[in-house]
């Protein structure tokens, strides 16, 4: 336990700022007055890019590397790029990644009570498994190191590790021992999903996830292609409990997932390494909506629950997981009783949906 933690925030871009503050105050409002929380705010991202020519300024590097969690809005911004054509405002997350070492993504997948799913039939609950995105290495770690020879010929390459399989498999099992299992029949199932009929790599990401699988004989296994899993997470999502697949993979499917329990505004992530966590939805910045006041939080402030949950449980300080609880049976709340964003098919602005956060977590509501 700590008597202070602190938290480095980035805003970022789009809607960043407009999530980012929204996730703040309902922290803020679940510990209340004597919370041990310390929020600084550092710059980064597509605007300051434009403004400085630094998209992610050393000085912030520092303070992330340094604080006890990391919370960031949203990155990017179109045509924002550097030389080689990629994003200068995906540079914080992605460098975060690689130089702390964050390897493991987690996303919760679920559909809540009152949240609209495109998929007929499903109802709240019958959707609820996690994604874990291997986050330090395949085909991303490329990032800033391919190839483009005399303008014809472009290469990046994707790296597996025997390491970075093992430890991502690990804590795979060990997120679906944590669970209460799949949906549809309530086994605790990893599912390892891959692309090992056609390449080498991903092979042997399956054969080094079928080594660790003999050290958890209560926990189900099982391979799925990832072409397949896309059909998969759209006609059974309810077999699934925890994924486990390399980055690039695991980015494409998180999409997808979060489709069905209502789109990228629901989909909250935790990025984990061994001692630095970093927090943001799994969503973009959406520059469309920008300013707008329309921005769906939930995501972000779930994001920021899985925040107060890491430090909690890191620091064993019984306060933040208490507090994590709170956020989330209020989310939940809030959004049974209707209060959902224009994405979800609502009326209520990022403001309205915030304000009801706090209203109901300082009242005790929960
Ligand atoms: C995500 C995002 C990131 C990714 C971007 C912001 C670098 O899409 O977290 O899924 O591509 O990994
Ligand atoms: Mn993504």
């Amino acid at each position: 336990m700590k008597p202070v933690y602190e938290i480095a925030v980035v805003h970022g871009d789009g809607i960043g700022p407009e999530v980012c503050a929204a996730a703040v105050q309902v922290v803020k409002a679940a510990l209340g007055p004597g919370s041990p929380l310390h929020f600084s705010e550092y710059p980064a991202g597509a605007e300051h890019f434009l403004k400085t020519g630094q998209s992610f300024p050393e000085p912030t590097f520092q303070a992330c590397r340094e604080a006890d969690a990391i919370l960031h809005g949203a990155g990017g911004l179109p045509g924002v790029i550097h030389p080689d054509g990629t994003e200068a405002g995906l540079d914080f997350t992605l460098r975060l990644r690689f130089e702390l070492d964050l390897y493991a993504n987690i996303r919760p997948v679920r559909l809540f009570e009152g949240v609209p799913s495109p998929l007929s039939g499903v109802k709240a609950g019958d959707i609820d498994y996690i994604i874990l995105r291997e986050n330090s290495e395949g085909l991303y770690a490329a990032r800033g190191s391919g190839a483009l020879l005399r303008g014809e010929v472009a290469v990046d390459t994707l790296v597996q590790t025997r390491s970075g399989i093992e430890r991502i498999a690990r804590k795979a099992f060990e997120l679906a021992r944590q669970s209460g299992g799949a949906p549809r029949d309530g086994v605790r199932r990893v599912t390892c999903c891959d692309k090992a009929n056609v390449l080498r790599s991903y092979a042997f990401f399956r054969s080094v996830f079928d080594e660790v699988a003999k050290d958890y004989p209560d926990i189900a296994t099982e391979h799925a292609l990832v072409d397949a899993m896309a059909m998969y997470l759209v006609v059974k999502p309810g077999h699934f409990n925890v994924i486990v697949s390399e980055n690039m993979f695991g980015d494409i499917l998180s999409d997808l997932a979060a489709a069905t329990v209502g789109g990228m505004g629901m989909a909250p992530s935790a990025e984990i390494g061994a001692a630095n966590g970093f927090f943001q939805a799994a969503h973009g910045s959406a520059p469309d909506i920008a300013g707008k006041g329309i921005a769906n939080p939930y995501g972000t402030i779930l994001s920021a629950a899985s925040m107060l949950d890491w430090l909690g449980h890191k620091h064993g300080d019984e306060r933040l997981n208490q507090a994590a609880a709170r956020i989330r049976r209020v989310t939940e709340d809030c959004l049974a009783n209707g209060l959902l964003s224009t994405d979800l098919k609502g009326r209520a602005s990022t403001s309205e949906i915030t304000r009801s956060v706090c209203d109901r977590l300082t009242a005790g509501r929960d």
